[in-house]
């Protein structure tokens, strides 16, 4: 099974002309319903996204639905959710809401929970769809979860919603539900006081080493306010962010776009999710804030979504695009956008997290490429004096062709930096956790190739630093 949902995977990301891989996964497909019982979590999503990438003739939920007819246990196959949710955002189908309802009894109980059902609309599961209601054991995170397996000592109890990261994490964000729940004013929001008090509290909430968020908080939301108000806005263009987490930043970006569009709220600001339970906390808050028609939060992965930039939108209509997800994959994800003509002439673009872990490929690419000008600044992290971060600020200057491939010292690189996500994510058990000295030192490291290829990073003063155009004049 392992080799057929592998096999089904390599059809699909080979160029192989797609009336092969068609017939292909129509072979995996009916072979695989044949031994429903040995199917895992992981195999079952590369073989759905396979079906999705190719354009397959059997659309996804076609095919899940009839796995679930066939008696597969729902708890073996909850993490194929995302791609159900993907390709029924693409189609606009009614599905969405039965996809959601899926996640449920696979999720923290309490708050994250009845924010699922929120948005699944209360949807139930149906009494067809199996899922064993056993505790989970080795045999169960084996086949779910199979990144797990190898770390179980760290967790007292086994649940299935535990993250290798940390085993806190849904916790945390159960937490934070309630936090904001309790505390964000009720009634109807008023703008922008209403979105401005949620960045507050979520602020709040982090500031605590127990609570700490993965967002673009402090020095780090200054640049991105700096680089949005960087360009002149056109009434048709939108901001984009690739990795919401809970919609802190969209928030900040929907905010900014109400002060840019002489204080309308319109549909402006998109923002991609791979976790559709954390998609659903962001649409949650958003929703409190009143930007839920401001903010579209669309669920997959940004490869995935990006096309419907265009279609939503149109051509040329990205006016700032700000990364925040895996950096090994920034420049990838932004030559797609390039290709697709999706950037406004005079757009920007900012990633974070340039130097720790790292992107290594996208610096290159925005340094050396001949369609961007390359800003960076220099931060400290949070709670972390001695840990530098950059941000690039790439400045979209028109379609001028490729950067000239990055030296193979420097796709090593990338790819060690993702080495070191996985180790801090707690994937890497052998070699330890990452402490804030092996974060300097990394940083450091990264640096050092980014300075001897001649880029440097300016220190971030504040707000009141030079703008784009000055610094290139
Ligand atoms: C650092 S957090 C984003 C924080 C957010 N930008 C903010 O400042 O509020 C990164 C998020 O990216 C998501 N992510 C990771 N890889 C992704 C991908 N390929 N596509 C979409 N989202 C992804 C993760 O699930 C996580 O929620």
């Amino acid at each position: 099974m392992h080799h057929l949902t592998k096999f089904a995977w390599a059809s699909a990301v080979l160029p192989y002309p797609s009336s092969c891989s068609h017939e292909f996964l129509t072979l995996v497909l009916s072979m695989v319903e044949q031994r429903l019982s040995q199917m895992n979590s992981p195999g079952a999503h590369s073989l759905l996204w396979s079906l999705w990438a190719v354009g397959h003739p059997i659309s996804v939920g076609t095919a899940f639905t009839k796995w679930l007819r066939l008696n597969v246990d729902l708890s073996n196959m909850s993490t194929v959710v995302d791609v159900l949710l993907m390709d029924a955002e693409w189609q606009r189908s009614i599905d969405e809401s039965f996809w959601l309802c899926l996640l449920i009894p696979a999720s923290r109980t309490g708050s994250p929970q009845k924010v699922i059902a929120k948005w699944s609309r209360m949807a139930e599961l149906p009494n067809w769809v199996v899922q064993s209601s056993e505790p989970w054991d080795l045999s169960k995170v084996e086949r779910n979860r199979p990144e797990l397996a190898k770390y179980l000592q760290r967790f007292s109890a086994l649940q299935k919603w535990v993250q290798p990261t940390s085993s806190n994490h849904w916790d945390k964000l159960s937490a934070l539900i309630d936090f904001v729940d309790v505390r964000l004013k009720w009634g109807i929001p008023e703008f922008p006081a209403t979105p401005l008090q949620l960045l507050s509290l979520l602020d709040t909430f982090a500031q605590s080493r127990e609570h700490w968020l993965k967002v673009a908080g402090g020095a780090k939301a200054e640049v991105l306010e700096h680089a949005f108000g960087s360009r002149k806005w056109k009434d048709f263009e939108i901001a984009l962010e690739c990795g919401t987490f809970v919609g802190y930043t969209a928030t900040r970006l929907a905010v900014q776009m109400w002060r840019k569009g002489a204080g309308t709220i319109n549909a402006r600001v998109m923002t991609i999710e791979v976790d559709p339970v954390q998609a659903c906390i962001a649409r949650h808050f958003l929703d409190l804030a009143g930007l839920a028609r401001a903010v579209e939060v669309a669920i997959g992965q940004v490869k995935d979504v990006v096309p419907r930039v265009i279609d939503d939108f149109g051509a040329r209509s990205l006016g700032f695009i700000f990364m925040d997800y895996k950096g090994s994959i920034f420049h990838s994800d932004l030559q797609l956008l390039e290709h697709l003509g999706a950037l406004a002439v005079d757009g920007m673009e900012v990633a974070d997290n340039v130097a720790l872990p790292g992107a290594p490929l996208l610096l290159w690419h925005l340094a050396f490429g001949p369609s961007w000008t390359l800003v960076a600044y220099a931060m400290v992290e949070f709670f972390e004096p001695n840990t530098e971060d950059w941000m690039a600020l790439g400045k979209y200057t028109g379609p001028a062709g490729d950067a000239p491939p990055a030296p193979a010292s420097w796709e090593r690189l990338s790819w060690h930096t993702d080495h070191m996500r996985r180790r801090a994510c707690g994937l890497r058990p052998t070699e330890g956790d990452m402490f804030e000295e092996d974060r300097v030192v990394y940083s450091r490291h990264i640096r050092r190739h980014f300075t001897a290829a001649g880029i440097e990073a300016q220190p971030w003063v504040g707000p009141s630093d030079l703008d784009f155009e000055e610094e290139h004049s």
